[in-house]
């Protein structure tokens, strides 16, 4: 078989649809075993059948502990040690400053940064035992370059997820693991749906409206799909990215530069 990640073992985080799913079916394209984790473990099933290739899927929350350190085991144990980890589950919110709640914050806190972090660690750990090195990839985006006036969670949580990789990318580079990390625009997809309908909420607008003046506005024409991303999700994943260390790549169609 040929391919940029054969023999490789990926776990990816979210992966049941949108994005983690569009990464799961490039990453087998190119000869990696996958493991497609989510805490919606039927469309996780789903996915996994749909991706073959000797995908599996596993039940994750990675708000909890117990949860990521059962998924790492049962990813080791069934597909083998991991090589590759993305770290893509993550939830949306949207609110005026004056009307953030707590729950709304520890919800995003919990998924997008703790998940982010401490399945990053799990992960790091294995790989570190096994003394092979690693690839690890996480999904920062648009949002963690600059706040949005009604995105404050959400904008600061993808903040987060770029320091984070950054610290990471410093710290585990010694052990031969790259942390790098991807910030897309805006992606179609079910997620964006979820956020126009916020957006239409508090910006009194009509059902797509948003969706669509955020796609005319990106430089290249027109919204991302997930399969705009997988070309630099496969070429962090593989040993061409070697020496890429501790960096956010945009992949926005022009949206940001930096
Ligand atoms: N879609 C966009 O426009 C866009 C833009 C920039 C960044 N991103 C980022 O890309 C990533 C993927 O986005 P998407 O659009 O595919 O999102 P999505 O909402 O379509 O998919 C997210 C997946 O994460 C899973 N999930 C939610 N909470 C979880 C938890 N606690 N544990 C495990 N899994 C959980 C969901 O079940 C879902 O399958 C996210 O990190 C998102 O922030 C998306």
């Amino acid at each position: 078989m040929s391919g940029r990640l054969v023999g490789k073992t990926a776990l990816i985080t979210g992966a049941a649809r949108g994005i983690g799913k569009a990464f799961a079916l490039a990453y087998a394209r190119e000869g990696a075993r996958v493991a497609i984790a989510d805490i919606d473990l039927p469309a996780a099933e789903r996915c996994a059948a749909e991706v073959g290739a000797g995908a599996i899927a596993i039940a994750l929350d990675v708000s909890s502990q117990d949860s990521i350190d059962s998924a790492v085991d049962a990813c080791t144990n069934q597909v083998g040690g991991i090589d590759i980890l993305v770290n893509n589950a993550a939830l949306f919110d949207l609110a005026p400053i004056v009307e953030i709640s707590r729950a709304s914050y520890d919800r995003l806190f919990s998924v997008n940064v703790a998940g982010t972090l401490f399945t990053l660690q799990a992960v790091a750990r294995s790989m570190i035992e096994r003394g092979r090195g690693g690839k690890i990839i996480n999904m920062a985006s648009q949002a963690g370059r600059r706040g949005e006036a009604l995105v404050g969670v959400y904008c600061a949580t993808k903040a987060a997820v770029i320091s984070i990789t950054q610290s990471a990318g410093l710290d585990l580079i010694r052990h031969g693991i790259n942390v790098n990390a991807i910030a897309p625009g805006v992606v179609e997809g079910e997620h964006w749906k979820g956020v126009d309908a916020l957006f239409a909420k508090y910006e009194n607008r009509q059902p797509g409206e948003k969706m669509r003046l955020v796609g005319e506005a990106v430089p290249f024409g027109r919204m991302g799909r997930a399969e705009d991303l997988t070309g630099m999700a496969v070429f962090l994943a593989s040993a061409e990215a070697d020496y890429i260390v501790a960096q956010t790549y945009n992949v926005d169609g022009g949206n940001w530069m930096n």
